[in-house]
């Protein structure tokens, strides 16, 4: 018994294509990948990493999970960071969060889901770090856009300081990490402007960003 015939159809109709524009594709992807890029993104369907960039398969590593966060406990996505880092040499570390995620709104107001509310923790303590901040935005929708947003910023700076990039810029590797965030409603990438080039732009950095998350959703 065959299943899900459908998707090798299109899986067989994508390979004859692409190796129909370029025949070399596989051949050249399967000796070697070296993406410039690595990208720690949410696991929602809406937001697959190559098609909302334009990357072309071996041109961007990628990690997903629930709401894109970065846990300094986490194995897999710490082991993901390393070989990139280490082995593959990205140059940039894309964190991509999401308008509209389930995860950000689950830590924000929802009811228990089970299991993953131990995961989406971490999301309410960056929440509870912006708790005054929160309670005056009225409007819910506002709220958690801008959580959403905040969210980015943490998971950067996350990134930031594990071994992993603190000893890149430590032997001088070329490093950026990005904060982005990407609107399911219109397709838009937005750099939220925490993006940092070594260890001392960590704190002006994530102050500028979360700076501009304030005023944006608190004009005055
Ligand atoms: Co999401």
């Amino acid at each position: 018994m065959k299943y899900l015939p459908e998707l090798f159809a299109a899986n067989a109709r994508w390979a004859e294509q692409t190796e129909a524009n370029d025949p070399d594709f596989f051949a050249g992807l399967a000796a070697l990948q070296s993406p410039k890029y690595l990208w720690i993104g949410c696991s929602d369907s809406r937001v697959p990493a190559n098609q909302i960039t334009g990357l072309k398969p071996g041109e961007v590593f990628v990690h997903r999970n629930v709401a894109n966060v970065v846990v300094h406990t986490d194995l897999n996505c710490l082991s993901v960071m390393q070989y990139a880092i280490e082995v593959l040499k990205v140059q940039h570390i894309i964190v991509c969060g999401h308008y509209g995620c389930g995860g950000v709104k689950a830590a924000l107001e929802g009811p228990p889901l089970g299991l993953i509310d131990n995961w989406l923790r971490h999301i309410q303590d960056v929440r509870d770090r912006h708790r005054e901040f929160l309670a005056a935005v009225a409007d819910d929708d506002a709220r958690w856009r801008a959580l959403c947003e905040l969210n980015v910023i943490e998971q950067v700076r996350n990134v930031a300081r594990t071994t992993l990039a603190r000893d890149a810029w430590k032997r001088n590797q070329p490093l950026v990490l990005h904060s982005w965030i990407y609107g399911l409603a219109d397709g838009r990438l937005q750099d939220l402007e925490a993006s940092m080039q070594g260890p001392d732009e960590l704190e002006s950095a994530t102050a500028r960003a979360v700076g501009a998350v304030y005023s944006r959703y608190q004009p005055r």
